[in-house]
């Protein structure tokens, strides 16, 4: 019997939050409420204001990855100028709405958390109290999957993971520049800074989390969902796999970090931190 598309009854009632667990089950998508609520909030504000997301100061350019790549707006480091003109607003913008270079990068590392399986599980408990954890009562009588609309959707993530990949790249050549430090002459060279540690453990952090992807394993894998196949794409299964075992721990490192290095560059850019030179 096939079961696409169909309402299932939940084969047991209960009503909702109750439960016959006696451990602290609600402790766990509270936390998650918590520290993801925190970040969307963050980030929503962040991309809203359009500014300070790009320092210069210290000599390397430091750009907040809620902007990166950088569509609008100025990016160029003066050595001597440690405010850099920011905006970027393009003409075709209407003037009625706000504007910020954010809201052409935030899509895709977005959508590409909101899709990502263990969020899914995460947020529909924590949010949605779908159920609100296991063996606990849910406001709901069926369970619909994700084999209709709109959940069905979450089905593009494998589209995001292509996006993400790039993202990666591009976010790791933010950090090589974070590392490239020009005097007052304008001659270039190699230094490090607080600010680039920070964006170099960004990008790691945010590829562990990319590298561990269920979908990118299951395509590096040759789609055969097979780890203990031969030839390169067995290896390649597995290899992915010692991240994906980790993929929860690496979703909040990744996710904190992306936030803190947002909050780092804008504090610099604000004159409220100075960026130490460590080199
Ligand atoms: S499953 Fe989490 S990023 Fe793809």
């Amino acid at each position: 019997m096939t079961t696409t598309g169909t309402n299932l009854p939940l084969p047991q009632q209960r009503d909702f939050g109750k439960t016959n667990r006696t451990d602290r089950w609600w402790l766990k998508p509270l936390l998650v409420f918590l520290g993801f609520g925190a970040f969307v909030v963050y980030s929503t504000w962040a991309a809203f204001q359009g500014t300070n997301y790009f320092y210069g100061g210290g000599g390397a350019d430091y750009l907040s990855p809620f902007y990166s790549p950088l569509l609008f707006g100025i990016a160029e480091a003066h050595p001597l100028i440690s405010v850099v003109p920011e905006g970027g607003r393009p003409d075709w913008w209407p003037v009625w709405m706000p504007f910020s270079a954010a809201f052409f990068i935030l899509w895709a590392p977005g959508g590409f958390r909101f899709t990502c399986y263990y969020y899914r599980g995460a947020y529909y408990k924590s949010f949605w109290l779908d159920p609100v954890n296991c063996a606990v009562g849910e406001p709901r009588k069926g369970y619909r999957g994700e084999q209709k609309l709109p959940l069905i959707l979450q089905n593009i993530h494998r589209y995001f993971l292509y996006v993400a990949l790039i993202f990666i790249v591009i976010l790791l050549w933010d950090a090589m520049k974070g590392f490239w430090f020009k005097d007052a002459d304008g001659v270039g060279h190699f230094g490090i800074g607080l600010g680039s540690i920070v964006m170099l453990c960004n990008a790691i952090f945010l590829g562990a989390y990319t590298c561990g992807c269920h979908s990118l394993r299951h395509l590096v894998g040759g789609r055969q969902d097979c780890g203990t196949c031969p030839g390169p794409s067995g290896k390649a299964y597995s290899c992915v796999s010692g991240l994906n075992g980790k993929h929860m721990m690496w979703a909040w490192i990744s996710l904190f970090w992306v936030g803190f290095t947002d909050f780092y560059i804008r504090m610099c850019a604000a004159g409220i931190w100075s960026d130490p030179r460590l080199f």
